[in-house]
């Protein structure tokens, strides 16, 4: 496995595996690779003639009162996990590297990000769509492979890819669980054990709607309500949002019927959790 630090490298690299013929996976991550990371990289493994993964904690995507100093990191570990699971190319870069100088141009989202986490966090998608068009011009995929846990994220790169024509699939991979139901995340370490108990109520409260929803409940409202009663009745967590919109649209939904996303965030003492199903109704 190669690791490269410095863009250029990267990038000439990648143009000369390219000019050889071979398709190029890539699986954008900020690190602390878990399994979640690690069945994009499998995927993206099997799907591709070489598999590049980049690490770099994204300055921009992180507002000022966010997590970007405590945000976890582990390269030594995070460069191990990558060659045992048939990483090519680890591409690594510093903060320097990437933003030398003050960008004199950054991407603005300007849909699908007035709801779920744009709401609340201002300026977030801008960053990572930024980052994203930086590191598609450095890694020059062929496919991109994004989580479905970061389902709003997912529905920005889609309008990305698209309205800037990048020659890229996108191909979103489904939520990786912990065996009591927790989403997988790297931010999962900064639980007490106690929240990491209460945690399970997250997807508990999801699937709760999904059943009530099938019993025939077609209202969101109710379905909302009961979600936030599960969650504030059985966890000390602190709900940022319960919604319901139409998937990846993110339109909002006048009935329930076609495809849905469920989303929440809630705010534990040192760790913001977000979760969600998508499903047909
Ligand atoms: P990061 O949070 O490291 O996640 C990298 C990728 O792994 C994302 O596409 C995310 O959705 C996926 N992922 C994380 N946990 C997952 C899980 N439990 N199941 C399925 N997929 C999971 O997302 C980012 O980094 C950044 O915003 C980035 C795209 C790298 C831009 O900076």
């Amino acid at each position: 496995m190669k690791v490269i630090t410095s863009i250029q490298e990267m990038q000439q690299y990648m143009k000369s595996l390219k000019l050889e013929g071979k398709t190029i996976g890539f699986v954008p991550t900020m690190g602390y690779l878990h399994e979640g990371h690690l069945t994009l990289i499998n995927k993206a493994r099997s799907e591709n003639d070489v598999l590049a993964v980049s690490i770099f904690v994204n300055p921009l995507q992180f507002g000022p009162n966010e997590d970007f100093d405590s945000y976890p990191r582990d390269f030594e570990s995070d460069r191990k996990l990558a060659e045992n699971n048939g990483v090519d190319v680890l591409f690594h870069p510093s903060t320097e590297e990437m933003y030398p100088t003050k960008m004199s141009l950054t991407a603005v989202v300007h849909s699908r990000i007035n709801v779920l986490c744009g709401r609340q966090r201002n300026g977030h998608f801008d960053g990572v769509a930024t980052v994203l068009v930086k590191l598609f011009n450095i890694v020059q995929p062929d496919r991109a492979y994004f989580g479905l846990k970061d389902a709003q994220q997912v529905a920005v790169v889609d309008g990305l890819i698209t309205d800037f024509n990048f020659p890229i699939t996108l191909v979103p991979v489904a939520i990786v669980r912990e065996e009591d139901g927790l989403a997988k995340s790297s931010r999962n370490v900064n639980l007490t054990p106690q929240e990491r108990l209460e945690s399970t109520k997250l997807y508990e409260s999801l699937q709760m709607a999904k059943r009530e929803i099938e019993k025939g409940q077609r209202n969101p409202k109710v379905i909302e309500e009961l979600i936030k009663k599960h969650i504030t009745g059985h966890t000390s967590g602190v709900i940022d949002y319960v919604e319901m919109y139409r998937y990846p649209e993110l339109d909002e939904l006048s009935e329930l019927k076609g495809r849905i996303i469920i989303a929440l965030a809630v705010k534990f003492t040192k760790a913001r959790l977000i979760d969600n199903i998508t499903f047909d109704v």
